[in-house]
């Protein structure tokens, strides 16, 4: 029976051009919204620029513009690019509206009337030059931790503590530099501990369906330990002002306003941007759309940073408000090219717009996403050699060859009749049942290697039946009709993923691709090569270098920050800077890591990430080494009799109560994280190095 799904994706901040990044979620969003409408469900894809806050209000200042303009200006670049990447939204708005500033009241006036919001004092940095309060970005210093310097307010990168702005040495307000004062300020805060919100908020997390085991372990944890929510700002700030008497002067923060804007977009779409037989009232859309019960699922596709803002807070706003909650938050991860975080300086931090201008095709880059996509929060790595390699051998070679190769011997053939091939159909029916289940799911990634698997099948029927040599033969034909219906097979498949490339394969084999029923199945009727099946031309690897060519826009664009005091200083210098990121073999040479024998592996009580192991490191008695691996681990006696990587010279330090003397090496993320282990043949205590 077909749905009806309102999909959201997370809205991007109108403070800058859309880069590789938000991508991987929009074309994971995209690929998903044309699954869904090939199977015959109603959906409609709302997303938004996110147009309120310090960072835009500061930026257009910079700019000479005012900040609605701003945003504006980069709404419009941003629906462009994603546009060029058929990345098909229905409706691309702001939340700088009328209907967002009208939902917003309302949301907030329903918090209000439950009795959840309250007043606190708090104290904050403030620029008395900027006559500003400093939000966590806006503040720079040394590393309370480590000591490491020109750190944001919020997060060490370098040793990842979080800590409280205030605890940052030597802080500099980010905009002149100078230091900030200490300045209290009244602000509305949201009762989360509230035993009733505390369950609602919990009894969501926990419901089967809304999140993925791994995500929902994760924020199951914060539940533990609820902190109640600032939701307003000083001025100057850009956004709705509150309008309660309580809080005069204040802004709602920006965090308030974005996922309401998922709602206030899908109200204005329903209203002004359907054909005038569609549209909807805003009562009667809320009622279709957004009522509890209403007959429609709610999705909303995030990245992992964000996941406390959905998952946490904005189920409360939605029950404060009498709305249905969200039926799903399929949450990934971030985007590393080449294996680090995207960089402006290393000039790795790639827009779409510069993708495009290196002249490669938005399809290619869809699908080496979707090829290393799965429903989990693992990051995903645009590594240059590998993009190029998937695409040559998977779409060039694999896929787009077969079917150039099997049309021009078609053609040779003449009309050809059915008679399947029992192999080739019976592994295309089973990977077309199969990629409708993986389509749902996310798996993404299992889609396209079914796709791909289809076609290995096929050239290896082609090499070894050799139909070039005989092309009008009784069993040349046959094999040529079945590889042809199952290439229409192929782009059933791929259709979500590349739409224009599976267009034009099916109508090289004289298809239109209809509508992709349960049980679909290509192999009847007649084959007709009615043009040539689009060409994929192999990736020159200095194609795929341009793209991190140090770029004019490798520069700042979030917030352009005034350089800190410790950013001059590395300018005035004379030694040679080293270059970032590369350590010499001493550094590396100082880690000690050992070969370790898994002998134990127990849950930690109260802690669903830890795991406690026992590790033979070829001592005289085992360590034990707590690690966050669980989620990856549902049955840790797997991990027993594994021989894994331990840094065998990292200061011991107490995790939930145990000593930890270790760490272990993993690659990914949970839940798709492993443990990194060597063969058999390495004793316990071996170095690695
Ligand atoms: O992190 C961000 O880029 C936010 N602009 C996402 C907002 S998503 C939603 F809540 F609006
Ligand atoms: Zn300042």
């Amino acid at each position: 029976m077909s749905e009806r799904v309102l999909v959201t994706s997370a809205l991007p901040y109108a403070n800058g051009p859309i880069h590789l990044g938000h991508m991987v979620e929009h074309v994971q969003t995209d690929v998903y919204v044309r699954y869904r409408r090939s199977i015959g469900d109603e959906v409609t894809w709302i997303c938004a620029a996110d147009a309120h806050g310090t960072p835009i209000e500061v930026n257009a200042g910079k700019a000479g513009m005012d900040p609605a303009a701003f945003a504006e200006k980069y709404r419009a670049d941003q629906r462009r690019d994603f546009e060029r990447f058929e990345i098909a939204h229905d409706t691309y708005y702001t939340t700088h509206s009328p209907e967002n500033r009208k939902w917003a009241y309302r949301i907030y006036d329903a918090l209000k009337a439950k009795g959840l919001i309250y007043k606190k004092s708090v104290e904050q940095l403030y620029c008395e030059h900027d006559k500003r309060f400093l939000p966590d970005r806006f503040v720079k210093g040394t590393c309370p931790k480590c000591g490491t310097p020109d750190q944001y307010g919020d997060v060490c990168e370098s040793c990842g503590t979080t800590y409280d702005p205030r605890e940052l040495l030597q802080p500099a307000c980010a905009l002149c530099g100078r230091p900030p004062v200490v300045r209290a300020s009244d602000h509305a805060y949201v009762n989360l501990r509230k035993p009733e919100v505390h369950a609602l908020i919990q009894g969501w997390v926990e419901a089967e369906g809304h999140l993925e085991p791994g995500v929902r372990a994760q924020v199951s944890g914060w539940l533990a330990d609820l902190q109640d929510w600032c939701i307003t700002r000083d001025p100057p700030y850009f956004g709705f002002p509150v309008q309660d008497p309580d809080f005069p002067g204040k802004f709602l923060y920006v965090w308030v306003d974005a996922p309401i804007g998922y709602l206030s977009s899908a109200e204005h779409h329903f209203a002004e941007e359907v054909p005038p037989e569609r549209r909807l009232a805003p009562e009667a859309f809320e009622r279709a759309w957004l009522a509890e019960g209403a007959p429609a699922r709610l999705e909303h596709f995030i990245g992992k940073d964000i996941l406390r803002f959905h998952a946490v807070f904005w189920p409360a706003m939605l029950w404060a408000a009498g709305l249905k909650r969200p039926d799903r938050m399929p949450v990934h991860g971030h985007l590393t090219v080449n294996g680090e975080k995207m960089s402006k300086s290393r000039g790795t931090f790639v827009n779409a717009a510069t993708y495009l201008d290196a002249g490669l095709d938005p399809e290619l880059l869809r699908y080496f996403y979707c090829a290393n996509l799965g429903p989990g929060v693992a990051d995903l790595d645009l590594s240059l050699e590998e993009f190029r390699n998937r695409i040559n051998a998977d779409l060039a070679n694999n896929i787009a060859n077969l079917a150039s190769r099997v049309a021009a011997l078609l053609q040779r053939a003449g009309p050809v009749e059915a008679r399947p091939d029992a192999e080739i159909r019976e592994l295309a029916r089973r990977l077309l049942d199969e990629a409708r289940a993986d389509y749902l799911r996310l798996q993404l990634k299992a889609v396209v290697r079914g796709a791909s698997e289809i076609a290995v099948l096929c050239n290896r029927r082609v090499q070894a039946g050799k139909p070039w040599e005989n092309p009008s033969g009784e069993e040349q034909r046959a094999l040529l009709w079945s590889v042809a219906k199952a290439l229409l097979a192929i782009a059933m498949i791929l259709r979500p993923v590349m739409p224009r490339f599976a267009g034009g394969l099916a109508r090289a084999f004289g298809a239109e691709l209809p509508r992709w029923d349960e049980g679909f199945d290509p192999f009847h009727g007649p084959v007709e090569v009615r043009e040539k099946p689009p060409q994929i031309a192999r990736l020159e690897a200095r194609q795929v270098e341009r793209l991190i060519a140090v770029a004019p826009e490798a520069k700042p664009a979030r917030v352009s920050a005034a350089p800190s005091p410790a950013e001059t200083a590395t300018k005035v210098t004379a030694r040679p800077a080293p270059v970032p990121g590369v350590i010499g073999y001493e550094d590396f040479a100082r880690v000690e890591l050992r070969v370790g024998r898994v002998q134990a592996a127990e849950p930690v009580p109260k802690a669903d990430k830890l795991l406690k192991l026992s590790v033979d490191v070829g001592e005289a008695a085992p360590r034990t080494i707590v690690a966050g691996i669980a989620p990856a681990y549902p049955d840790p006696s797997r991990l027993v009799g594994l021989r894994i990587v331990v840094v065998a010279n990292l200061e011991p330090r107490p995790l939930r109560g145990i000593l930890s003397q270790g760490m272990l090496l993993a690659a990914g993320e949970a839940p798709d994280l492993q443990v990194v282990t060597v063969g058999e043949g390495i004793a316990p205590g071996a170095r690695v190095k």
